[in-house]
């Protein structure tokens, strides 16, 4: 059976992946950049129900608020959105989509289905114009990580991609979550341009994850895999899906499992071919994608012929 039919069944190895993604993962093992010591069981093996409770109660969207050091002395407080992300919408967001920046969207003709949703969320740079039958054109919120904020290449200060929209920025930190010590060496310096972009636009949500959100995501990725994962936080797409699981009733995923229309280019966007891109090696993406398989309670079809995964919002299941 072909690699795509295994991962639409819930049923691949990290040992089928090629020789190259193998050393780049074990790579990352015995580095162990961002010092992870895992205390929990490998491969516990819930059910879809027991899984989704388990998130439910233990995922809790986190965002800076500025009332903890270093950040408080800082002055933080006062720079944040007044409402956290979690308290955005009181009543609860209906039907969201989340859109994976996979190159297999590309032809895909999701457009219109994407933008009748509720809620749109989509990734760092991934553009719509151009590719609005594809991708659709509503963005309601974009999750982008901190080398969107620093690299010039990015326009971050003036590029329309990044306007009218709710933002969310987030940054590799230690495991430890020690916020000192990722306050002082982040991956990426995203405090800076983030307080400046504040301070220019004060009424646009605008939010930082909390690296124990990021950790926490990562936990159970690892307690639900039997293999040993990548020391190193999840994907953005996997932390949008818990996000919007946590806001809407229900969660529409496209190009996240792949569809037909699998392809190792890497975004719909860029003429650039790496299988990394949709199965790993930095990010534990594979296992993350095993788990929302897992937790698909879409039809068979949806996934084969549009790569879309359907999750029930936290507020929808009851435990
Ligand atoms: O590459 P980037 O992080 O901007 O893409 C957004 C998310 O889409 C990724 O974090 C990953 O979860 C997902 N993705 C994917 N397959 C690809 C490209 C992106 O699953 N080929």
């Amino acid at each position: 059976k072909s690699f795509l039919y295994r991962l639409w069944k819930g049923n691949v190895s990290s040992k089928m992946l090629n020789p190259r993604l193998q050393k780049a993962m074990k790579d990352y093992l015995t580095t162990n950049k961002h010092r992870v010591r895992f205390r929990g069981k490998r491969n516990s093996r819930l059910t879809r129900e027991q899984l989704l409770c388990e998130l439910r109660d233990r995922v809790t969207v986190k965002t800076l608020d500025g009332k903890e050091a270093p950040f408080s002395d800082l002055g933080w407080e006062k720079h944040v959105p007044q409402a956290p992300l979690s308290k955005l919408y009181p009543q609860g967001l209906g039907s969201c989509a989340v859109v994976m920046s996979a190159g297999a969207i590309l032809n895909s003709s999701l457009g219109e289905e994407i933008d009748s949703h509720d809620a749109v969320l989509r990734f760092n740079s991934a553009p719509t114009h151009g590719y609005e039958r594809d991708v659709g054109n509503k963005t309601t919120m974009r999750i982008i990580n901190s080398q969107i904020l620093t690299n010039p290449n990015h326009h971050f200060i003036d590029s329309s991609l990044y306007k009218d929209v709710i933002l969310v920025a987030w940054d590799p930190a230690p495991y430890s979550a020690n916020l000192h010590m990722w306050y002082k060496k982040p991956d990426y310096n995203l405090f800076t341009p983030y307080i400046q972009h504040r301070r220019k636009n004060p009424n646009q949500p605008f939010y930082i994850l909390h690296p124990k959100f990021i950790w926490q995501l990562w936990d159970i990725i690892q307690e639900n895999t039997k293999e040993k994962i990548q020391p190193n936080p999840p994907s953005s797409g996997f932390i949008g899906i818990l996000i919007m699981m946590s806001l809407c009733r229900e969660v529409h995923v496209y190009e996240y499992i792949p569809s037909v229309r699998q392809t190792d280019l890497c975004h719909y966007h860029e003429l650039y071919y790496d299988a990394a891109c949709t199965l790993g090696a930095y990010h534990p993406l594979l296992y993350e994608k095993l788990l929302v398989q897992r937790m698909n309670q879409g039809i068979r079809d949806d996934l084969y012929r549009k790569g879309k995964v359907i999750l029930p919002g936290f507020r929808a299941i009851s435990c």
